[in-house]
């Protein structure tokens, strides 16, 4: 199975915000879900907080949980929540409950992904978004010994129809991490601009480049950032 995303956060990188990435993440056939394009609601955290999380629980419940599995306060921890009218709800639920919030414009793979990687102060990603992206984030959480549930959210009658021609049996099943990305997964992606998980290409005197990305699998657990020098030739 391949699922890509050449360039994840279009509008990211168009207007020079953090967090636009270029995305591929590999396993052996049928090990990822065949994800239809169509929204998921999502929840990440890091290993510290795997096991702790169920996405049919209120906001609250599940930040109560990571903080206890964090060992810190709900107020020490920052959740990242796409910036949608439908999330309302749940950012009112995430202030009430006294989590920090980062509210992005779009990109929710790179935060997942950060949510899973100890230094970049994020704890939690929560909240509806695109579902292949759900499956790309899905792999790299695997990778990083994080957790994640997902729930499809359909946007229409014609997405859940479209699902359903595709193998999606229940509409309303929730997605464990293993169920979402299974095997032997190996994610890689490289920063297109700079963000909380990667600095993105830099264009420097003489043709020179640098990028900076990120490869790992999820049979060994090995996570290794490369920095990239692109030297144009002539
Ligand atoms: P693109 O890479 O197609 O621009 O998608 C960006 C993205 O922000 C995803 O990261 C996110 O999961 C999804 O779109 C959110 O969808 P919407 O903008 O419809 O809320």
């Amino acid at each position: 199975d391949i699922a890509v995303d050449p360039l994840e956060g279009t509008n990211l990188c168009a207007t020079g915000q953090p967090d636009s990435i270029s995305v591929i993440a590999i396993a052996d056939d049928g090990q990822f879900l065949n994800a239809p394009d169509t929204y998921m609601d999502k929840i990440v955290v890091g290993s510290e907080s795997r096991g702790a999380i169920d996405i049919t629980r209120p906001a609250a419940w599940n930040l109560a949980a990571v903080a206890e599995a964090k060992r810190c306060n709900i107020e020490d921890l920052t959740v990242v929540i796409l910036e949608r009218d439908r999330h309302k709800q749940l950012i009112a639920d995430v202030r009430q409950a006294g989590a920090r919030i980062r509210l992005i414009t779009d990109g929710d793979v790179a935060p997942a992904v950060a949510a899973c990687k100890p230094d970049t102060g994020i704890d939690l990603l929560m909240g509806t978004g695109g579902a292949p992206e759900g499956v790309l984030a899905a792999a790299a959480v695997r990778c990083m010994g994080g957790d994640m549930q997902g729930q499809l959210k359909f946007r229409s009658r014609e997405e859940a129809l479209r699902a359903e021609k595709m193998g999606i049996k229940d509409a309303d099943r929730i997605y464990a991490l293993n169920e979402l990305a299974q095997g032997h997964v190996m994610f890689a992606a490289t920063g297109v601009t700079d963000g909380s998980l990667l600095d993105g290409v830099k264009r420097l005197k003489g043709g020179k480049m640098t990028t900076e990305s990120v490869v790992m699998r999820a049979s060994s657990g090995t996570v290794r950032w490369v920095k990239g020098e692109h030297h144009k030739a002539g």
